[in-house]
């Protein structure tokens, strides 16, 4: 018996079918939507920002005969420890907790922010701009503190670094422009987020602003309505926790004046090798011979979909294979950080600018340590020979077969002593936005590998690089071909390579 025969009513037949199938253009409707510069609502554009910027990856991968789901977030993060939340405050609409697992913004009933308050905190945005949102990236020290003890603290600086580079290219790419406050006080931004006795303190925060009259003094930026405890709520410290931020009293932003917020403009984060702090000018350098010249490579993305393709597609090489780099790559990797910051309230006095070096292991004719310039895209030699980079690299395993280290460097404590936190927040923010943009540039050439470090020995990177007195390694990316068979294993809660040891010994 045929299957027609057993239902017993054949309907109709093949060809009718398939005609009845073919679609129809008038009848289309639009079920995707694809933000457009300038015309996205703000606040659908962003949860979007934030999914892209900080949302969760899953992906199948076969390992050892078998397939396994992985899943990781779209920004780097030491030992992958993500210490650090983000609450979104939006003009006339309430104050969310980004859950970063779900993929949602969670109502955090919190008091609005009137302008007056804002700009009593430090928040200067451009003249004639109405705040529309506010991100602010709240650090919480003990995350990363109880697997890198001290060093800890400046991952969490370097960290959201990352996160708040991601969140402002992609913002930026859909054709807004943030602005970056890393000169707010602390205080009232913590007394805003009621985040007393939560062992937690802001660390930056990203501003949205659109062209339009100034609202008036008391005008509130969150919910409208009367406030409620924010039940949703930052998970509570544990007595580990408490004493451990007990332990950073004097050293946290709450503790130290930070220096004055201007109105934010874009500038150049980097220094010139001639600028180099306590350098002696490039060319009274003995070894220093010669200029060279870097390709250019592509010009920076210009979509919003090219920039959030690898912004979702970056990852962080687990290991590199005994390859070389061409001189091609490093061009269109040095090149993306020539790019001038996000307008940022503290770019006028270049107080925390970044010397770059590169140390060229297996670079395709081009061997040795260079001070690069972004001016001029060119690299100076300094020195023929680049050593071995394991031991400035905590003899990591991963800095065996790098083909290319980037240092950046800066004379930390003259200028913490100088401009005190706000050099330390602020170096450390600028390496991380130079690691991200490394790590995006790396994504886009694909066949490159990146990983950045923040477990290095500080005088094994300065004779490495051929730093100058007072001049130290503020960031490392290692940069190679990637060598997909490698894994780190990374979460584990000791950090070895950090010479660390369980208590046991
Ligand atoms: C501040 C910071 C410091 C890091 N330090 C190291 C390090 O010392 N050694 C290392 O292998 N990876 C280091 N990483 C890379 C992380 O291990 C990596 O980002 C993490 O495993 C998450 O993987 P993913 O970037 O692929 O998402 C660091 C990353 C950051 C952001």
């Amino acid at each position: 018996m045929t299957p027609l025969a057993r239902t017993g009513t054949p309907v109709r037949s093949l060809a009718s079918f398939w005609n009845e199938s073919r679609l129809r253009v008038a009848h289309a409707k639009s079920s995707s939507v694809r933000p457009a510069p300038g015309t996205v609502p703000w606040r659908a554009a962003l949860e979007d920002v934030l999914k892209v910027g900080y949302g969760v990856q899953t992906h199948s991968r076969f390992v050892a005969g078998a397939w396994e789901r992985i899943r990781w977030r779209t920004t780097p993060s030491a030992g992958a420890l993500y210490p650090y939340e983000v609450i979104a405050s939006i003009a006339g609409e309430g104050s969310y907790l980004w859950d970063v697992e779900q993929g949602r913004l969670v109502p955090y009933g919190l008091a609005p922010l009137t302008h007056d308050d804002l700009a009593g905190a430090g928040f200067v945005t451009p003249s004639g701009h109405r705040l529309e949102a506010l991100l602010t990236l709240v650090g919480r020290p003990w995350l990363s503190m109880k697997k890198y003890h001290q060093r800890g603290y400046a991952y969490c600086h370097l960290d959201v670094g990352h996160l708040t580079t991601n969140l402002a290219i992609y913002t930026a790419a859909l054709g807004f422009t943030p602005n970056l406050h890393l000169r707010f006080s602390r205080t009232s931004m913590a007394e805003h987020l009621q985040l007393d006795g939560l062992c937690r303190e802001p660390l930056a925060a990203l501003s949205f602003t659109s062209a339009g009259p100034a609202a008036g003094p008391q005008a509130a930026v969150g919910s409208e309505t009367e406030a409620v405890l924010p039940s949703t709520c930052l998970e509570l410290p544990g007595q580990q926790e408490v004493l451990n931020w007990e332990s950073l009293r004097g050293i946290l932003s709450f503790d130290s004046p930070l220096k004055t917020p201007c109105a934010p403009v874009s500038v150049t984060l980097l220094l010139e090798p001639a600028e180099v702090h306590e350098v002696p000018h490039v060319s009274d350098i003995p070894e220093v011979s010669s200029l060279l010249p870097l390709p250019d490579g592509r010009p920076r993305p210009s979509s919003a979909t090219e920039w959030r393709s690898l912004i979702l597609g970056r990852r962080s090489a687990k290991g590199f294979r005994d390859q070389p780099l061409s001189v091609a790559q490093l061009g269109e990797l040095l090149g993306a950080l020539r790019a001038e910051g996000f307008p940022a309230d503290c770019s006028q006095d270049g107080s925390a600018r970044l010397g770059v070096r590169l140390v060229a292991r297996n670079v395709d004719g081009l061997a040795g340590v260079f001070a690069y310039s972004p001016a001029s895209h060119a690299l100076h030699r300094i020195d023929a020979r680049a050593a071995d980079p394991r031991p400035a690299c905590m003899q990591q395993e991963i800095a065996g077969n790098l083909a290319a280290l980037v240092i950046f460097h800066a004379p930390i404590c003259r200028l913490v002593d100088e401009h005190g936190y706000s050099a330390f927040a602020e170096l450390h923010f600028h390496a991380a936005q130079m690691g991200q943009r490394l790590h995006l540039a790396a994504a886009r050439l694909g066949a490159v590998g990146m990983t950045c470090i923040g477990g290095f020995d500080g005088e094994e990177c300065a004779a490495l690089a051929r730093l100058g007195p007072g001049d130290e390694a503020v960031y490392l990316a290692l940069l190679g071909v990637p060598d997909e068979t490698a894994f780190k294993r990374d979460r584990m809660t000791v950090a070895y390579s950090h010479g660390y040891v369980t208590q046991e010994g």
